[in-house]
């Protein structure tokens, strides 16, 4: 369990998924209305964030699954999944409520994703291009760009974003 403030970094469970959910779609739409446009947003995340989608990560091996809690709402998320045999992990998401930004729950949500995969060699993930605030992020906490996709995220999304690297 970590500490921001506030909150602490604890496994998430079925009865927060809807906080979970919320918080995505509040989130994306601060981070990618002005990228995207509001309704390719809404779109994005009726699919990928919905409560069965949300369960299905859940449940997925080699997975973890936290949130920071401050025993009254649910102030970021993040999930991430161990591949090549545990020696990479992967971020898929890393999201803190936008009024709740800048305060140190990133870092300590990020922190929490390191700790729980003490074998692995690496931690990767998958960044827009444009998102300067996330860039900025994740270039002060020891990443640096290995490559690009152009289909960022689950299948063919057609989102190009920049592949991110940190040596663990
Ligand atoms: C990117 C994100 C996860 C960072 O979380 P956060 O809680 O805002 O970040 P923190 O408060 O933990 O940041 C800690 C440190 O990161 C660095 N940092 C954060 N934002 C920065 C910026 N805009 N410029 C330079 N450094 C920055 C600083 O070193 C900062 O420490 P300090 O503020 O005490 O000096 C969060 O802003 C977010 O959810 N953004 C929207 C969604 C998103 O883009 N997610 C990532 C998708 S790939």
């Amino acid at each position: 369990m970590r500490e921001a403030g506030p909150y602490f970094v604890r496994t998430a469970a079925r009865g927060d998924l809807p906080a979970v959910r919320a918080l995505l779609i509040e989130t994306w739409h601060d981070t990618y209305d002005s990228l995207y446009g509001a309704a390719r947003v809404a779109e994005i995340t009726d699919a990928w964030h919905s409560i069965a989608a949300l369960e299905t990560r859940l449940a997925k091996p080699n997975c973890e699954f936290v949130v920071a809690d401050s025993g009254e709402e649910i102030g970021g998320m993040a999930f991430a999944e161990a591949l090549d045999a545990g020696k990479t992990v992967m971020l898929h998401q890393l999201y803190v409520r936008p009024q709740r930004q800048g305060r140190g729950i990133g870092v300590a949500l990020l922190d929490e994703m390191e700790a729980c995969f003490p074998d692995a060699c690496q931690i990767r993930l998958e960044v827009e291009e444009a998102n300067g605030k996330a860039l900025a992020f994740y270039d002060a906490h020891g990443f640096a760009q290995i490559g690009r996709t152009e289909n960022c995220g689950e299948g063919g999304s057609g989102i190009p974003a920049l592949i991110y690297e940190k040596p663990l």
